[in-house]
């Protein structure tokens, strides 16, 4: 028995936004970075390549903040994502997460 939710999300990529009077973040840098880095696994847009990796566009800024420090820090264990996170400055936790908590969302819920 499959229930089956029409659940659509659409991304603006392009349409980034500024999410808080104190970013600090250099959009050029941030988008750089997640093209070397991250895009294979999460995509420029913030959707997953991979079935394993999750989604991070409209993620909450603080919570991929501290997401990636916790990888960085061994405190969160994956064996990619913690040698990643090794690699990144705290100017680039700043940058990547307001790249992706920038881009914008829009989920529509399911029609019952
Ligand atoms: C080779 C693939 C790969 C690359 C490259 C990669 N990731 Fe990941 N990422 C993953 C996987 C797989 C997970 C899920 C790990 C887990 O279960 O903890 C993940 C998880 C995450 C999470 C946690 C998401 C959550 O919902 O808690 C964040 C944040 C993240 N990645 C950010 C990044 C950033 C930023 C970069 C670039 C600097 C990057 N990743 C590069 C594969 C990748």
């Amino acid at each position: 028995m499959t229930r089956t939710f029409n659940l659509a999300i659409s991304i603006a990529a392009a349409a980034l936004t500024m999410t808080s009077a104190s970013y600090a973040a250099d959009r050029e840098l941030a988008r750089n970075k997640v093209e070397m880095m991250c895009a294979n696994c999460h995509g420029v847009d913030g959707i997953a390549t991979l079935p394993g990796a999750a989604n991070l566009a409209g993620q909450q800024d603080e919570y991929l903040r501290g997401q990636l420090k916790a990888y960085r820090s061994g405190a969160r264990k994956d064996p990619v994502m913690g040698v990643v996170a090794k690699t990144l400055s705290d100017e680039d936790i700043v940058n990547l997460a307001a790249w992706y908590s920038g881009l914008k969302v829009t989920v529509e819920m399911p029609s019952q």
